[in-house]
């Protein structure tokens, strides 16, 4: 198979700096919205204040009545909340989170023509299960395992595998039916970035490529269903699925992550040692 690396954008200097400033604000925004995740929250109120914190930075929401490729129906709100068995694209609405909960937030800002995308998976209250704590514990490092991979040269096959050979000993699943995109001044664009895959197959990375990274693992199976809203995805089998997000540049040496935060997630990196204690 060919894959045509002409068809995915390499970003000039200034267009890098744009994709830095709109990262680093997405980031923000995701920020302020984990430290507001708690029991009795409703998701429109979480929704409601992203939408207000991205107005106030001069950005817009680029979900507010986004329209997939295949989609007639416009998306309603201006972040995904997905709770649970939710994999991703949860519509925010009067549920409240309740102990125990996690649930991931998704944010994409539009800022001076580009998009940063970021989310985290946080967990409600503090009484979490040992399953919820796995499936969150394992795509956070997922993502990072991921993006150790980028670098001028390695192939998008190394990300996949990465992530499989991640999540799969631990007993859980990776989806196979979202990727990652390409992102500039287009939300979703060339490359897909596939969170499974073969080492040294698939596009040779370049410096100046901006994506995506962003595995959905559950705890059972990989397969995953549309909602009759036409967005909310969820686990066939009911089981937990948790996500993590960046939006990355391919660099000379490596990656860089365009996301960042401005401070560790609170509700989400409470778990330092997990791994430790949980090899
Ligand atoms: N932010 C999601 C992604 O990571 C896409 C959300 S599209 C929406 O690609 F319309 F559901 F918001
Ligand atoms: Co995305
Ligand atoms: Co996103």
């Amino acid at each position: 198979m060919y894959f045509r690396s002409s068809s995915v954008e390499i970003k000039s200097a200034r267009e890098i700096d744009a994709m830095r400033e709109v990262g680093r604000l997405a980031g923000e925004t995701l920020s302020l919205i984990g430290a507001h995740v708690k029991p009795g929250v409703t998701t429109d109120e979480l929704n409601r204040i992203a939408h207000e914190d991205t107005l106030k930075k001069g950005a817009r929401p680029a979900p507010l009545n986004y329209r997939g490729s295949a989609g007639d129906t416009p998306f309603p709100k201006s972040i995904c909340t997905s709770v649970n068995e939710v994999v991703c694209h949860g519509i925010p609405g009067p549920y409240a989170l309740k102990e125990g909960d996690i649930v991931n937030v998704d944010i994409t800002h539009l800022y001076k023509g580009f998009h940063g995308d970021t989310s985290a998976t946080f967990y409600v209250g503090r009484k979490i299960s040992k399953k919820a704590q796995l499936v969150t514990e394992v795509a956070r490092r997922c993502l990072d395992l991921a993006i150790a991979e980028v670098r001028p040269g390695a192939r998008l096959g190394d990300i996949g595998a990465a992530i499989q050979e991640f999540a799969e000993p631990r007993g859980c699943s990776v989806v196979r039916d979202f990727v990652g995109h390409g992102i500039g001044r287009k939300f979703h664009d060339e490359p897909k970035v596939s969170h499974v895959g073969e080492r040294g197959k698939g596009l040779r990375l370049k410096a100046g490529m901006t994506f995506t990274i962003e595995p959905m693992i559950n705890t059972g199976g990989w397969e995953v269903e549309i909602l009759d809203d036409d967005w909310t995805a969820v686990t066939r089998d009911g089981s937990l699925s948790a996500q993590f997000e960046h939006t990355i540049l391919v660099t000379d040496s490596g990656a860089e992550i365009l996301t960042v935060r401005p401070s560790k997630l609170e509700n989400s990196e409470i778990f330092d040692s997990y791994f430790d204690s949980n090899p």
